[in-house]
């Protein structure tokens, strides 16, 4: 079916189950509908104000607090909406914690380096669409940055320890971070060396590197490429397996191959950061480099995660819970993530942009009929159904959240630089 009457399609089905009306190329349309789906989403899981956390099943969703506090970021940079902003600082400021690393106490043994690398892209988006800075003190200055730009400074203190724990875990594997930092913390979180944390590592050097233009932060990021690529994190088609083990001598030699939409969006981002680093096409040899890479990846995600049946052609899906119904509350999320990055991505390597505009507008349609729950926009999981499929939780809500703030992209503010003027403030 062509794109008129896809839409034309979906607009019939719109009045009769109340799903939400969203017409992919009219912008006021999807406008309206990120910010019903915003609104159902807060209140839904109202975020507490002392804890700056999400309401959810289980405190140890913590990370899913930092991915729901990201989507309000770039919702109100791509709308203008101030309506969450004292909410966003409030959460923020109640989980810096008290070193501003984001790893505050009430999170003390169990926070991982993925659940803080979660949070930090909070305060990236934050620094990148220039907003108002957190309050902080000036011995937390870094980098010749003065704590009026706190977002850059709890960002590098993650940065920071991320590169002080990647050398000491470089027993094993000859570098890789660890999923845990904690080696007290039971199951394998501390001898697991996984996509989702060394991905986030990877994403926030090159975010850094392109925001500063200072190239330690891009050498990490090659440095962490590099290894995830040796190690075959990323797999010579560029899709992007699990993790590794470095327990007792595994020392990496076997990868989980299981793929999941969140582990190959945080890579992604990060080299669409690295082609901006490296002058977006300018015809630098790193930049050529940077710019295949992410078209490698889009075409690997594109390959994995969309399309799962000849009805539900560019409809994006997460492949190995969703068939079987057996997505958890974390793995609900990871398609809100893909769409996040693929956006972000696309905005940042124009190359790109057409064909993933293509796949996040057919994802979209599929979403907007399945937020069609409970008579007030409740997001289901599968966007293939043709509506709302009874299976709920905050980890689907963002999910419909982000893949409708994606086809925002383009009304999002120019990303910041340091030591330039385009920051915006709300
Ligand atoms: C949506 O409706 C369901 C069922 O009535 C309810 O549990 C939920 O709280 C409602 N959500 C909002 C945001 O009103
Ligand atoms: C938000 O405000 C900026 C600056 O005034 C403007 O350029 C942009 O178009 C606005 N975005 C939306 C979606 O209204
Ligand atoms: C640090 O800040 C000072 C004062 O603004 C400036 O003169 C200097 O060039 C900055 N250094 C770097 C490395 O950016
Ligand atoms: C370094 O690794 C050791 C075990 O190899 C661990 O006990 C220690 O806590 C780690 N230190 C840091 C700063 O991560
Ligand atoms: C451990 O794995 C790393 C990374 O693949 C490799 O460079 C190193 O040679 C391996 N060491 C041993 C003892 O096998
Ligand atoms: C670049 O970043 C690194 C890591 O934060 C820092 O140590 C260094 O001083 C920075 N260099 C400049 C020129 O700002
Ligand atoms: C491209 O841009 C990068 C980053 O600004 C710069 O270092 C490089 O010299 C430029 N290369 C060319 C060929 O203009
Ligand atoms: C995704 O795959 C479909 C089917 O092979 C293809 O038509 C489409 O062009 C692909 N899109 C991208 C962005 O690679
Ligand atoms: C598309 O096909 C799948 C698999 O047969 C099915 O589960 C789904 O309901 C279909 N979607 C629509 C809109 O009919
Ligand atoms: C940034 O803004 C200040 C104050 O408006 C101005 O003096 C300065 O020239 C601007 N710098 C750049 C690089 O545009």
């Amino acid at each position: 079916m062509n794109l008129l009457l896809r839409v034309a399609a979906i607009a019939t089905v719109i009045y009769q189950v109340s799903a939400i009306a969203l017409d992919v190329g009219d912008q006021n349309s999807v406008k309206q509908a990120v910010t019903t789906l915003a609104q159902t989403f807060y209140e839904y899981h109202n975020p507490s104000a002392t804890t700056g956390q999400f309401d959810q099943p289980e405190p140890w969703f913590w990370w899913l607090s930092g991915a729901g506090w990201t989507a309000l970021i770039d919702y109100t940079a791509y709308t203008n909406d101030t309506t969450y902003v004292s909410g966003i600082h409030a959460a923020l400021s109640a989980n810096a914690g008290a070193d501003n690393d984001l790893a505050p106490a009430s999170q003390a043994g169990w926070e991982a380096n993925d659940d803080q690398a979660y949070w930090a892209y909070a305060t990236l988006s934050a620094l990148e669409y220039g907003f108002p800075p957190l309050t902080c003190e000036p011995a937390d200055e870094v980098a010749n940055v003065s704590c009026a730009n706190s977002w850059f400074a709890i960002s590098d203190n993650v940065f920071q320890q991320f590169v002080t724990r990647w050398y000491n875990n470089s027993i094993t594997c000859n570098g890789g971070l660890k999923w845990q930092y904690n080696p007290e913390e039971t199951g394998n979180g501390w001898t697991y060396k996984n996509s989702v944390t060394n991905g986030g590592f990877f994403q926030l050097a090159a975010r850094l590197a392109r925001f500063t233009d200072n190239s330690t932060y891009a050498e990490w990021a090659d440095k962490i490429w590099d290894w995830s690529s040796g190690v075959g994190l990323i797999g010579p088609n560029y899709h992007v397996f699990d993790g590794t083990s470095d327990a007792d001598g595994a020392n990496c030699s076997s990868i989980n191959r299981d793929q999941w939409s969140y582990n190959i969006a945080s890579y992604m981002h990060g080299a669409a950061n690295m082609f901006a680093y490296s002058g977006s096409g300018n015809g630098s040899s790193s930049g050529t480099l940077w710019e295949g890479r992410v078209h490698n990846m889009i075409t690997a995600a594109n390959q994995t995660f969309f399309s799962p049946y000849s009805n539900a052609t560019g409809v994006m899906y997460e492949q190995i819970c969703e068939p079987r119904e057996l997505c958890n509350t974390d793995q609900a999320s990871f398609k809100g993530s893909l769409a996040r990055w693929m956006s972000k991505s696309a905005a940042l390597v124009p190359s790109a942009k057409e064909g993933v505009m293509d796949l996040l507008r057919s994802s979209a349609e599929g979403a907007a009929q399945s937020c069609s729950g409970l008579g007030n926009s409740t997001c289901g999981t599968k966007w293939y159904v043709g509506g709302y499929d009874g299976v709920t939780g905050f980890g689907q809500q963002v999910s419909g959240l982000e893949v409708m703030l994606s086809l925002m992209i383009n009304d999002a503010p120019k990303l910041a630089k340091l030591n330039s003027n385009s920051t915006v403030s709300h």
